[in-house]
């Protein structure tokens, strides 16, 4: 009878609210039916976070002839990429390219043959498919110091404008702050929040921490966690710049394309081999081919065509058309999983996702914890007080409402068994500690020449201890936070992280901790930089300010890899960003060509 009751007001509250139908993820079918031209003005090489939204600007000038490739399928093949909560499920599956790491020594100890799990998507939309929604741009400060080592116009001032044009802020209390927007194509929204939510904020609180917008002047501080859901439904960059779009018969989308080598005759990049159905073709360009990969994938493709360091291209027999540090300067945030019961029957577990009325209430009014990613609080802190408002923060923090049950890390099955939950009606909650600056630096290299192999990841995390420190600095923050009154009365505590693989050390000593982060840390899936963007005297660089190839005409690389450092957070609203500032720069005549002179780089 209660539940009737519920039925029939949620009926009405939708009702009132808007209309059903509009909330369903839309296909416009005709732009992936084309048969391909034999030529191009633009091709861009991945459908993802970055790449979705330069094919789709680009395209917005009707006169260019855009061809979009992409690896993967399409977004409707695998219902579950539009339903919130269910994110966790899309690895391993179709839709992911399933990448492991090479066995490390520092870290990943307690995984499978020491080997990281790096989930990606392989789809129209990329990992903005398959990852945890979490909206963030990074600090203000990140893009300044871009700037400062020579990566004009990358400044925090000139780029607040692409994160705008992005947006559609659907958060009533932002909705007229200076750094959010209405009418972009991705939806930013706090989606539905557990009770546990406003506790986590009143727990920051108790120690003195400000309640603010992590997208707004400064990171520092707790907030709740923004994201990238539309009315319930995942955000993506192929479902938002692609499905959604009018369609154009400009641009040409070829799924379950995958680029295998641009074609490079005397420094210019001409066209891309791609193969499809087992079938190769080739593709003609007539300006420019971005290279939207993603940070393992851009690299490699770049690598396979010549363009990388020339001992390893040399050591595979690839003739080098560009010696430059490609796949070097790997980057990516660590994250390590605390996690502890509560009292009140307040988070989301398997018992509460197999409620029939949760079910219901997804299925036709796209509301209720079927509607989230489970995230509901995020804090950015300092480890040094005294650098507030001077720098960007050391630690993110992720307030997940849900202990862990499913396995999704890679980890050794008797270490599997003390991490994970196994009662699907506990209650409780996991925090997520990470890095925002690491210093470890990893690489990305080939393993042969065959474009169907994996490459080799090599993250070479806690290769640089400070790594270790900064993390067990982070916990540190959660241990004064886990003995807040707010907490305590949830009955929240560590001893839910007492290992007996780190039994070794005394229980919550530093050593202690290294220990367990040296054992189950994972990436926090912010794998960037490795195509850095710098100054064309940098050493380091791969790409200048207009993410031109060096030494190479026609050819940019739009997506996290051109990062020169990984940003303050989560990256897929910065790959974005990139994407909207790339379009930006071409629509606007910034040739590709590298040795054109004069051009200023601002705008
Ligand atoms: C599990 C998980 C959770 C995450 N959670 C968050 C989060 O909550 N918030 C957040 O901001 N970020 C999150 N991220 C990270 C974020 O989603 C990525 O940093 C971002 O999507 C990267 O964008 P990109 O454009 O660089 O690459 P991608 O989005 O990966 O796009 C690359 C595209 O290129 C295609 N491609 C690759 N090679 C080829 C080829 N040779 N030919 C044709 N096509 C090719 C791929 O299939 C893919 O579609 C998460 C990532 C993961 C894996
Ligand atoms: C990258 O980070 C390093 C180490 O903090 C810093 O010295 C450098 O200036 C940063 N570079 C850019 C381009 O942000
Ligand atoms: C942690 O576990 C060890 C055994 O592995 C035990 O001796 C110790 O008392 C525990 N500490 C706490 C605080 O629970
Ligand atoms: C504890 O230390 C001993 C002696 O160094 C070692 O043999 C053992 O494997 C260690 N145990 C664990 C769980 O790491």
């Amino acid at each position: 009878m209660v539940i009737l009751m519920k039925i029939v007001m949620a009926f009405i509250a939708s009702i009132l609210i808007g209309n059903v139908e509009n909330r369903r993820p839309t296909r416009n079918s005709k732009m992936w039916n084309t048969n391909l031209d034999d030529n191009y003005d633009y091709i861009v090489v991945g459908a993802g976070s970055a790449g979705a939204v330069v094919a789709a600007r680009l395209s917005e000038d009707r006169k260019n002839r855009v061809l979009l490739l992409e690896a993967g399928g399409h977004y409707d093949e695998n219902e579950d990429i539009h339903v919130p909560i269910l994110w966790p499920t899309l690895m391993n599956t179709r839709q992911d390219w399933q990448y492991y790491t090479e066995p490390q020594t520092h870290s990943f100890q307690g995984l499978n043959d020491n080997r990281g799990f790096f989930p990606r998507g392989k789809v129209l939309g990329g990992t903005s498919c398959i990852n945890a929604m979490q909206y963030t741009r990074g600090s203000p400060f990140d893009y300044d110091e871009w700037e400062a080592a020579g990566c004009y116009g990358w400044g925090y001032n000139d780029i607040l404008k692409y994160f705008l044009r992005a947006e559609n802020i659907d958060i009533d209390e932002l909705r007229y702050s200076p750094y959010h927007s209405k009418g972009g194509p991705i939806t930013n929204t706090y989606s539905y929040r557990t009770e546990l939510s406003d506790i986590y904020l009143k727990a920051g609180q108790e120690l003195g921490y400000p309640i603010t917008d992590y997208n707004g002047e400064d990171q520092q501080g707790f907030s709740t966690i923004q994201k990238t859901i539309r009315n319930g439904v995942r955000s993506s960059t192929g479902l938002e710049y692609i499905g959604r779009a009018k369609y154009k018969d400009n641009l040409h989308v070829s799924l379950n394309s995958l680029a295998t080598k641009i074609e490079i005759v005397h420094k210019r990049a001409v066209g891309v081999y791609f193969i499809k159905d087992g079938m190769t073709y080739y593709v003609k360009c007539n300006k420019e081919i971005i290279l939207s990969g993603g940070s393992i994938n851009s690299p490699q493709l770049l690598m396979l065509s010549g363009i990388g360091p020339r001992d390893h291209l040399t050591q595979l027999g690839i003739p080098v058309h560009a010696d430059l540090p490609v796949g070097q300067n790997f980057q990516d945030h660590q994250l390590i999983l605390l996690k502890t019961k509560i009292n009140k029957p307040i988070s989301i577990n398997p018992g509460v996702l197999g409620d029939t009325f949760n079910q219901f209430m997804y299925r036709y009014f796209k509301t209720g914890p079927y509607s989230t990613s489970g995230g509901d609080a995020s804090a950015f802190l300092h480890l040094d007080q005294s650098k507030v408002g001077t720098t960007y923060p050391d630690i993110q923090m992720i307030f997940q409402s849900s202990l862990i049950h499913a396995n999704g890390i890679n980890m050794k099955q008797e270490i599997a068994d003390e991490v994970l939950e196994s009662d699907p009606n506990a209650h409780g909650f996991t925090v997520a500690v990470c890095t925002t600056h690491p210093r470890s630096i990893g690489s990305i290299t080939l393993r042969s020449t065959d474009p169907l192999e994996h490459p080799k990841i090599d993250p070479a995390f806690y290769t640089d201890e400070r790594d270790l420190d900064t993390l067990v600095g982070g916990i540190r923050l959660f241990e004064q936070l886990i003995e807040t009154n707010t907490f305590k009365e949830l009955g929240a505590n560590l001893d839910g992280n007492n290992y007996s693989f780190c039994s070794n050390y005394t229980f919550r000593s530093d050593d202690y901790w290294k220990c367990v982060i040296r054992h189950i840390s994972i990436t926090e899936y912010h794998h960037s930089s490795t195509c850095k963007m710098g100054a064309r005297h940098n050493p380091m660089a791969v790409v200048d300010p207009q993410l031109r190839v060096i030494g190479i005409n026609g050819l940019r690389v739009a997506d996290a890899s051109i990062f020169p450092n990984v940003t303050s957070g989560n990256t897929n609203i910065p790959a974005i960003m990139v994407g909207e500032k790339a379009a930006d720069m071409i629509r606007k005549g910034t040739r590709g060509s590298f040795r054109r002179k004069g051009y200023r780089s601002r705008g």
